[in-house]
């Protein structure tokens, strides 16, 4: 068996949140062409729908007006997506409103307290359970603040930066290390008085941004998982088009390259301020290297698989300054390390990452995926090196970032 063959793929994740939400900074409708299909952005959509701002899903498109804001009557459910309540939060209340925010068992038990800290100092009052969900958000007044976060979080400076759209004064945030860029991209192609050269400034807005009718471009964290089974299995191939190529996402395929695996980009181009293009991979021998932290927030979704590629490596690969893992989806650290050893795969696990040696031979077993749509695609990849393929304990959980990918992956293995 091979991986063969030349894919498109749904709209990336990060920025189908961000166009629906804001899309209710507008005045008039906006169109949103290949979204992603996963539960988390659908669950953004609902909750902007409880708001009072509309849309309609057609197929992979989806038309949703701006306008007003109407307090919801009912809490808001996040479901499974850690990016749905951070950006929400901030979202609501600059722009006034009062809402409870929910969330699955998997996202109750993810931290708050890096938006609900900042958010208290612009003034917003926030009642939550000891720092977890469900999250009370009433606006208040919202002052400006000047704000270094401790933790690179592109979740938590986007937080900032809409609840800065409706403060009173100027935001400024500084960045220890670059997360990625997507907020402050749409928001400046929208007209937003938004400024990113190093510390990011955020002025209020007094009207309507810029409505606006985009293509997503496909979502890079996925493509990964399809680069690598190209990269894993000998005399593989892949051509994936339309990819989301932002520097600060395509992390994993530079990681895969340093590791030798074959990687081009071509066909580059801008869509709406994103660099977009087409990726081919390629079967290559490949190596152990090490990831420290300042290259970890471009890999933060992508280290799971990158794990995986490095049980082929002839070389040690480490994995440090990840901590942020242990609060994701699951901890991923955990999950990585454990379903590695039930592969018989070498495997180290660090507070902070873990230490991968190369493990030839690994065997097929039960995945425990704890319910993470990354641990669950990973680990399905992993199978592929084994003489039968891996279960899952939750195949459903895959649907919460991409629906189709059993039928991607049948598609492309030769
Ligand atoms: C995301 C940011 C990342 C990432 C998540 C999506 C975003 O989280 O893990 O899948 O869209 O802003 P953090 O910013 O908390 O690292």
């Amino acid at each position: 068996m091979r991986i063969k063959g030349e894919i498109s793929l749904p709209g990336d994740k990060s920025i189908s949140h961000r166009a629906l939400m804001f899309a209710s900074l507008t005045d008039d409708e906006c169109v949103i062409n290949n979204i992603s299909t996963g539960e988390d952005v659908e669950s953004t959509r609902k909750c902007l729908e409880k708001c009072g701002i509309h849309s309609i899903k057609s197929g992979n498109t989806v038309r949703i007006n701006g306008g007003s804001f109407s307090n919801p009557r009912e809490p808001l459910n996040c479901g499974n997506s850690g990016t749905t309540v951070r950006l929400l939060a901030g979202l609501l209340v600059g722009q006034g409103v009062t809402a409870e925010l929910v969330g699955d068992e998997s996202l109750s038990n993810r931290p708050m307290n890096r938006i609900i800290d900042p958010l208290s100092e612009m003034g917003v009052e926030i009642e939550s359970n000891n720092g977890f969900l469900p999250l009370k958000i009433k606006p208040n007044k919202v002052i400006g603040i000047s704000f270094v976060p401790s933790i690179s979080s592109a979740q938590v400076k986007s937080c900032i930066m809409l609840a800065g759209l409706g403060a009173n004064g100027q935001t400024v945030i500084n960045e220890n290390v670059k997360t990625r860029d997507h907020t402050e991209i749409i928001l400046k192609e929208m007209g937003a008085p938004v400024s990113s050269n190093g510390a990011i400034s955020i002025n209020p807005i007094s009207e309507p941004l810029q409505s606006f009718d985009i293509t997503v471009p496909g979502d890079p964290s996925t493509a990964a998982f399809f680069a690598a089974a190209a990269a894993l299995i000998p005399n593989s191939s892949i051509t994936i088009k339309n990819v989301l190529a932002n520097p600060t996402r395509i992390g994993f395929f530079q990681v895969l390259k340093k590791m030798g695996g074959g990687v081009e980009w071509r066909n580059m181009r801008m869509e709406c301020g994103e660099s977009v293009g087409d990726v081919h991979v390629y079967w290559e021998p490949l190596n152990g290297i090490d990831i420290t932290s300042e290259l970890v927030p471009s890999v933060i979704d992508e280290l799971p698989i990158i794990a995986v590629l490095a049980t082929q490596a002839d070389g040690p690969t480490t994995v440090s300054g990840a901590e942020e893992l242990r609060v994701k989806e699951c901890d991923r650290i955990k999950a990585v390390c454990e379903n590695m050893q039930a592969m018989g795969g070498d495997i180290i696990e660090k507070n902070d990452g873990f230490i991968i040696n190369q493990s030839n031979i690994l065997h097929n077993t039960n995945i425990k995926t704890y319910g993470d749509h990354r641990i669950a695609m990973s680990f399905n990849i992993a199978g592929l090196l084994t003489d039968d393929r891996n279960t899952l304990d939750d195949e459903g959980c895959i649907n919460i970032s991409f629906p189709e990918f059993n039928n991607v992956l049948t598609q492309v293995m030769a």
